[in-house]
């Protein structure tokens, strides 16, 4: 959350009227954000909070009041809504490669998986990684039926009219060979040549420019009006085929091929490359391109051309293990610290915050990056006034390279880490060996508790409608809600509480009614969701997931010991040190149980659940394998729908076993398990 570090009681006049010029115009930057590019940069919540302290100033020196306050604003336009389309397969996003020695890593990394020699080809297509928004277009018997935007992976938005008006997209499939389900991935972007011309038509009828051609195109994807995307020509390059009937096609390069059968512009500059050497060559020679194309790219994207290798490769989390984005350098900026903000994230984390003099980074203004900890502020001796170098990696949130001393003001002070909380005044603390101050006041801190409630009602969460940011700070301060488990207690208690809910700011008969009725239906949640709506440091939907399809209920979840967590799939020694870590909280426990007393939790059924013959069951791999990885024979199992054990018990199923097993062997042929060799497993899996 922002706030500043002056409480608005001790501010003075001169201060309100800087605060107040600033604000203002960084709320308007917001707006601007949300409505016009449909791309937040803050919290919903973190918008309130600033636009309460622009509130609560005016409020002290109401003759402040500037004419282009925020304030003026309230009730401004609301954001577009379109239809959900669940994705019949996920659209993943990619990792990223910062360097050479990342996409060596890369092609090493697949080699380990896949158990091959050293010196084996993976050829692997290099395509540059076009800078707009990655869309799914559905086509049946030839016919476009449905666009949809990626959206969290799992779910995208339905922009089919919108996507209709883009002349790369064909409404009918070309060829003779029509597939009967086919669905086409590709980018939506639009050029640099348009990208000028729609701001100059904005700026001439008193409109904002978008920042960049991938903000101007996101904006018209995004437009309820159709006829309006329609003007803004955008165009569509397509990578990707996913055929729901039988496919054909045995590698990237078919696909790219049949892509371009089929109507659709592919990128002239991809290239099949069978070491990395090559891949970089061509990188280079992308790169070397890139300021006169007439479109924006970002990098190169390379991909394991076989696709029956892809899919062994699989994925991890949300990014497959057959590809990877090898990112152009960042572009690089001078500018002035003006503020050091420290705010107060979910999980109690304190993150220094530099606000800039804006400056312009590779196409976007700059204006805040993250001094991430104390630690970096002091390596960096980075000081209010100081003139800094910031870098700007792609979408990666902007950073304060290094001070310029020479530019440094003959008055200047280190920084100086505030010891109490900025927001609840609580004692910070920092754990042994690690880097982060945490505040200690848990949900004491009004910016921690309105956090983990926002993210506990979130969408991928208990997803209760009508508990915007707002009512959740208020809850929080009229002292009706200070934890989730406080909520389902809230239709209890209202009776009893002065005034009842209908009777207060924001609220009404039927607000409130809604409200319980949007909590009633969540008193039945699936695993998953609980533990994700938890906010339990580094544990997103993904591991979520699989923490629930493993663990089933939360009891074992919370008597699960480190190494079981960690024997999971995406899952690391680090974020397995973060659950339990949350687990042992008291505070964390209390809530939990009490949450368990107003909600039924149901299984978590995995969405892409195989029905095989492994589907739930425990596996043990033992000895070693000849032809596969121990990571890929997991992949393999996880995939099936068992659970990959790491030592032999009754509960046992299904043991593997490779060359030179051992006791493993002994004691399964003890109990009588079924014993499988490598190659019977492998032979179950075609
Ligand atoms: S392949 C698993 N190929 O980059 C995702 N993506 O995070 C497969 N992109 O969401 C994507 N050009 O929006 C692929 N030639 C290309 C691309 C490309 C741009 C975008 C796409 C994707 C993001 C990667």
């Amino acid at each position: 959350m922002t706030y500043l570090a002056i409480a608005v009681e001790n501010l003075t006049r001169e201060q309100a009227t800087e605060e107040l010029s600033r604000l203002s115009k960084e709320l308007a930057q917001h707006d601007h954000n949300y409505y016009h590019l449909a791309a937040p940069e803050i919290s919903d919540a973190m918008y309130d909070a600033i636009f309460q302290r622009n509130l609560a100033i005016e409020r002290r020196f109401p003759d402040l009041r500037r004419i282009d306050s925020p304030t003026h604003r309230i009730g401004a336009a609301p954001s577009p809504e379109f239809e959900k389309v669940k994705h019949r397969k996920a659209m993943l996003s990619l990792d990223n490669a910062f360097s050479e020695e990342d996409v060596y890593d890369f092609i090493a990394r697949i080699k380990r998986f896949l158990k091959c020699q050293e010196d084996t080809i993976i050829p692997c297509m290099a395509e540059p990684k076009i800078d707009g928004l990655s869309a799914t277009l559905h086509y049946q018997k030839g016919q476009f039926i449905l666009g949809a935007t990626r959206g969290d992976g799992q779910e995208g938005e339905n922009i089919t009219q919108n996507l209709r008006t883009v002349r790369d997209i064909p409404l009918v499939l070309q060829g003779d060979i029509i597939p009967e389900n086919v669905e086409i991935r590709g980018e939506v972007y639009m050029s640099k040549a348009d990208f000028e011309t729609v701001n100059e038509i904005r700026i001439a009828s008193g409109e904002t420019p978008f920042a960049n051609p991938r903000n101007a195109a996101a904006g018209s994807l995004r437009l309820l009006d159709s006829s309006i995307t329609a003007k803004r020509s955008l165009r569509f390059f397509a990578y990707g085929y996913e055929c729901l009937s039988n496919q054909t096609e045995q590698s990237q390069e078919d696909i790219l091929v049949s892509l371009n059968r089929l109507g659709f512009k592919v990128s002239p500059l991809v290239a099949l490359c069978t070491d990395v050497t090559t891949m970089l060559k061509h990188y280079s020679f992308i790169e070397s391109q890139r300021s006169d194309l007439p479109y924006e790219i970002d990098g190169v994207v390379y991909k394991v051309n076989d696709l029956a290798l892809q899919a062994r490769l699989g994925a991890v989390g949300r990014s497959p293990r057959h590809s990877i984005a090898h990112k152009f350098s960042a572009e690089q900026a001078e500018t002035i610290i003006e503020v050091i903000e420290v705010q107060v994230g979910r999980t109690g984390v304190l993150t220094p915050v530099a606000y800039l003099r804006p400056v312009v980074v590779g196409g976007v203004t700059v204006s805040r990056a993250s001094l991430h900890n104390d630690d970096e502020i002091r390596r960096k001796d980075i000081r209010v006034g100081d003139t800094v170098i910031v870098q700007r990696a792609g979408d990666v949130i902007p950073q304060v390279i290094n001070v310029v001393l020479s530019k440094r003001p003959e008055i200047s002070t280190p920084f100086v880490f505030p010891q109490a909380c900025p927001i609840c005044t609580s004692p910070v603390i920092q754990q042994e060996g690690q880097v982060a101050r945490r505040c200690s006041g848990g949900f004491s801190c009004i910016a921690q508790a309105v956090e983990r409630l926002r993210h506990f009602v979130s969408r991928d969460a208990f997803d209760i409608d009508g508990l915007g940011d707002r009512h959740l700070q208020n809850f929080f301060t009229w002292g009706l809600v200070r934890t989730p488990y406080d909520l389902f207690t809230l239709e209890a208690r209202n009776s009893t509480i002065l005034p009842p809910l209908e009777a207060r700011e924001g609220w009404g008969k039927k607000a409130v009614s809604n409200l319980f009725d949007a909590l009633n239906k969540r008193r039945k949640i699936t695993l998953d969701r609980l533990i994700f709506g938890l906010g339990i440091p580094q544990i997103g939907q993904v591991t979520a997931r699989t923490l629930a399809h493993r663990f089933k209920n939360m009891e074992s979840l919370l008597n699960a010991k480190a190494h079981e967590i960690c024997s999971l799939e995406g899952v690391g020694e680090n974020m397995a040190a973060d659950l339990t870590q949350f687990f042992e909280i008291p505070d964390n426990r209390l809530l939990i149980n009490g949450i368990l007393e107003h909600v039924q939790i149901e299984e978590y059924i995995a969405a892409a659940a195989v029905d095989s013959l492994f589907s739930g069951k425990t596996v043990v791999f033992t000895g070693s394998l000849e032809k596969l990885s121990r990571a890929e024979a997991k992949a393999q199992a996880e995939r099936l729908g068992a659970h990959v054990g790491s030592s032999i018990s009754k509960k046992t199923d299904f043991v593997i076993v490779g060359t030179d097993a051992g006791k493993k062997l002994t004691q399964a042929k003890e109990l009588g398990l079924e014993i499988l060799s490598e190659e019977q497993w492998i032979q179950m899996n075609q």
